[in-house]
């Protein structure tokens, strides 16, 4: 097997030499470190492995998923395994689309001060700004629209000089656009009406049954221009 050549990171200040093309995990991992918060899917879906750097000759501080970014020579990083964030609690069936939620839950929201940090560091190229913009008019429908790929990995949070929740915010905004004012999409009414009348059931059964690697395989095959009947 070929070897790759290792390269120098810095890791909480402390160097290691990891194998190029690695991502952050990766490298991390062959570093030694034991990771059991900040990783999940690998795949760039959960947003659960936010990771701050800086790069040689780069005054500025960098956001991205750790198991997307390739680690480059003399990196610097630091974890976010968590951002913390005041959650609401909230029963979805006695609330209304309606601005004052977000006066109620998460006031904070509107002390935005237009910066645009948020849409900077976002790894999902989200426009961060713009979908709070929207919350902040009532516009649901924006904002579940400018959202709805968000991975909750909590980076915009954790740069905001004005300490909002900007993915708390938008879950909100997304829970009551898909309850009250979206287009209600018969399809999916009529698959559930199939799902529970058991028209899949030897289908789930048969999947179940399957050895891991044969289940990755048809994951990764199947076709996502499916159209939906
Ligand atoms: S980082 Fe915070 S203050 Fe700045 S634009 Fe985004 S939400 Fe507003
Ligand atoms: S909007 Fe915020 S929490 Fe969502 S993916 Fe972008 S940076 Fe992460
Ligand atoms: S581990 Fe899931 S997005 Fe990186």
């Amino acid at each position: 097997m070929e070897e790759r050549k290792l390269i120098p990171i810095y890791v909480l200040g402390k160097k290691y030499m990891v194998p190029e093309g690695s991502t952050i995990i990766t490298a991390l991992e062959y570093a030694g470190f034991k990771l059991k918060k900040g990783v999940g899917c690998r795949e760039g879906f959960c947003g659960a492995c936010a990771s701050l750097y800086r790069l040689p000759g780069d005054y500025r501080l960098h956001g991205g998923l750790g198991c997307q970014t390739v680690v480059v020579e003399n990196m610097h990083i630091v974890q976010i395994p968590y951002t913390p964030a005041p959650k609401a609690v909230y029963d979805i069936e006695e609330l209304e689309p309606d601005v004052s939620v977000f006066n109620r839950y998460y006031p904070e929201l509107f002390r935005c001060v237009s910066c645009n940090t948020c849409t900077k560091i976002c790894p999902q190229e989200l426009n961060v700004m713009d979908y709070v913009n929207a919350m902040m008019r009532g516009d649901f429908e924006t904002a579940a629209e400018l959202s709805f790929d968000c991975l909750m990995c909590g980076l915009c949070s954790a740069r905001c000089p004005a300490e909002i929740s900007q993915f708390l915010c938008a879950i909100l905004a997304r829970r009551l656009y898909g309850k009250y004012l979206s287009k209600k999409g018969e399809f999916i009414l009529q698959r559930i009406k199939e799902i529970e009348e058991g028209k899949y059931e030897e289908e789930f059964r048969r999947l179940m049954s399957l050895p891991l690697e044969e289940l990755k395989k048809i994951y990764y095959e199947r076709d996502l221009n499916l159209e939906i009947t």
